[in-house]
């Protein structure tokens, strides 16, 4: 079965997205284990359930922050996030299945999506702080030599 192990390139550089995309390999590893050890169903399931309602919580947070950053490419980025809120519960009664699809998701769409997001998340939050910068200078600037 295809793993996805956290590693520092998995890291997006804006640290809430990066704390919840932990949070969403914590969920996947807890389910992983519960289906390795042959945990019964309920538990499966109760980790499935967790699982997607993470990721769910997860893309409409990101999507927030897009719609408020003005993103250019958010109808894409919200493509693939549909994608697996499709996808995921549709794969709930087959937690292994399940699983590998959300490791290749999440590997192709943290590497290239949410990187790109993240950047651009950066340079609005920059833009946005410039004209305060700008204020915060104008006295000084102001001051008769
Ligand atoms: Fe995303
Ligand atoms: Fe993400």
């Amino acid at each position: 079965m295809q793993r996805f192990h956290w590693t520092a390139g998995h890291t997006v550089f804006e640290a809430e997205i990066d704390a919840e995309h932990r949070e969403m390999f914590r969920l996947y590893e807890e389910l992983s284990s519960a289906v390795e050890t042959g945990a019964n169903a309920e538990v499966v399931g109760d980790a499935i359930r967790r699982l997607i309602a993470e990721v769910e919580g997860h893309c409409a947070h990101e999507e927030r922050l897009m719609r408020a950053a003005g993103y250019s490419a958010y109808a894409w980025h919200k493509r693939e996030h549909d994608g697996a809120r499709r996808r995921l519960p549709a794969l709930a009664g087959r937690p292994r299945e399940l699983l590998q699809y959300l490791a290749a998701w999440f590997q192709n769409h943290t590497s290239v999506a949410d990187r790109m997001m993240a950047a651009a998340l950066r340079n609005a939050g920059r833009a946005q702080r410039a004209p305060q910068r700008a204020r915060r200078r104008a006295p000084l600037d102001a001051t008769p030599a």
